[in-house]
């Protein structure tokens, strides 16, 4: 199949993830799904779907972990189906453009508006004698978002409420470089993704499944084998009262896993707990174990395919980055010469 290259009529989609932590089922059915539901929507739109590594080092990393996890989440987003001749699927690091027109947005972005950033704030908040530690890559990290999404005249950015004030923060400095130097830059829009289930931890389940926590006992990983994923949700935390019903309130536990049931079999909670009353939470658990196993079965399949075959990892990230680099590169050197800066094709 030829690659598909974007044309003005089409509807240019942004995504950026991180490759930090560990992918669970949550990100799958709460991020990955509906963004194929996206993308898929309409045969008119292109998607671009970055792996953002030079957001993720605003933090320290270990070098050989981060290496690992790009390979992990481009075999991850390239498993979930996406079609990548006609989208582009590529890691920031290997397109230049991202970090230098970042600087040049940087050199225009007034620091108030950046002082008002609530993730900054708030992991800031989080360190102790954070000005020795807290880097100006975590203060300018809406900036190089911001050099993201501008160079491709995206229309849609689809990301998690906590990152709306970063999209609003894109549609500001568009506008500002607009104002300043002549029309060149598309406001984009922010595009949240459709009510899904919210999946919460499997030893915690007041709080939700979340990729950044030090436990992975409540998350079930993407990566995770199906021996590993049986005896987590064996091992889940519940009440112990034997009623299957769904009642987030008095019983998270057993809510949670009818929740996780019904996301990956289609099953609603009514059938679920018609078909489990009475059987004991042992059989309950071990038919959501099985549900879950079958649903990952295909995907973790692909997945594998693709991290077994680094070489082929590669060659779709590099000609992923090198047709980004079309599109950016015509894009970079207008906006460096409307500053007025000396470079040129
Ligand atoms: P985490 O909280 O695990 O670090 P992020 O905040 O990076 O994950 O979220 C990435 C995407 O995955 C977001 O679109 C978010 O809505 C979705 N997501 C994260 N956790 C869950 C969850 N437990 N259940 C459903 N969706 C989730
Ligand atoms: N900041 C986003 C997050 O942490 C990731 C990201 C970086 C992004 N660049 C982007 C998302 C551009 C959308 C568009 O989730």
């Amino acid at each position: 199949m030829k690659n598909i290259r974007y044309n003005d009529s089409m509807t240019r989609i942004f995504t950026g993830l991180q490759p930090t932590g560990t992918l669970h089922i949550g990100n799958y059915l709460g991020a990955i799904v509906p963004w194929h539901e996206l993308v898929n929507a309409s045969d008119d739109s292109q998607a671009l779907l970055c792996i953002v590594d030079q957001h993720a080092i605003t933090i320290k990393q270990d070098p050989e972990k981060l290496k690992q996890r790009i390979y992990e989440l481009a075999a991850i987003m390239l498993a979930s189906g996406v079609d990548y001749k006609k989208h582009i699927v590529f890691p920031q690091s290997q397109n230049p453009d991202h970090a230098y027109v970042a600087w040049l947005l940087t050199c225009m972005t007034p620091i108030g508006w950046l002082d008002r950033m609530t993730q900054f704030k708030e992991k800031k908040a989080k360190v102790e004698g954070y000005k020795e530690s807290v880097t100006a890559g975590l203060y300018a990290y809406p900036t190089l978002m911001a050099a993201d999404i501008l160079l491709y005249d995206a229309d849609l950015v689809p990301v998690g409420i906590d990152q709306k004030q970063h999209v609003e923060i894109t549609a500001d400095i568009a506008a500002h470089f607009n104002v300043m130097y002549g029309e060149t830059l598309k406001v984009p829009k922010f595009h949240t993704n459709k009510e899904t289930t919210k999946l919460y931890d499997l030893q915690d389940p007041t709080k939700k499944m979340s990729k950044s926590d030090a436990d992975d006992a409540g998350r079930i990983a993407l990566t995770d084998t199906a021996e590993l994923i049986r005896k987590k949700i064996m091992k889940s935390v519940t009440d112990n009262d034997n009623v299957i019903v769904y009642d987030m309130e008095n019983k998270p536990g057993i809510s949670n896993l009818m929740a996780i049931f019904s996301a990956v079999s289609g099953l609603s909670n009514e059938k679920i707990a018609a078909e489990y009353s009475g059987k004991g939470y042992g059989t309950f658990k071990s038919a959501v174990a099985d549900a879950v196993i079958a649903y990952l079965e295909p995907f973790q399949a692909k997945m594998n395919q693709f991290l077994e075959d680094k070489g082929q990892l590669r060659m779709i990230l590099d000609e992923g980055a090198a047709r980004s680099y079309e599109l950016s590169h015509p894009k970079t050197i207008e906006i460096a010469n409307k500053i007025g800066l000396y470079l040129h094709a």
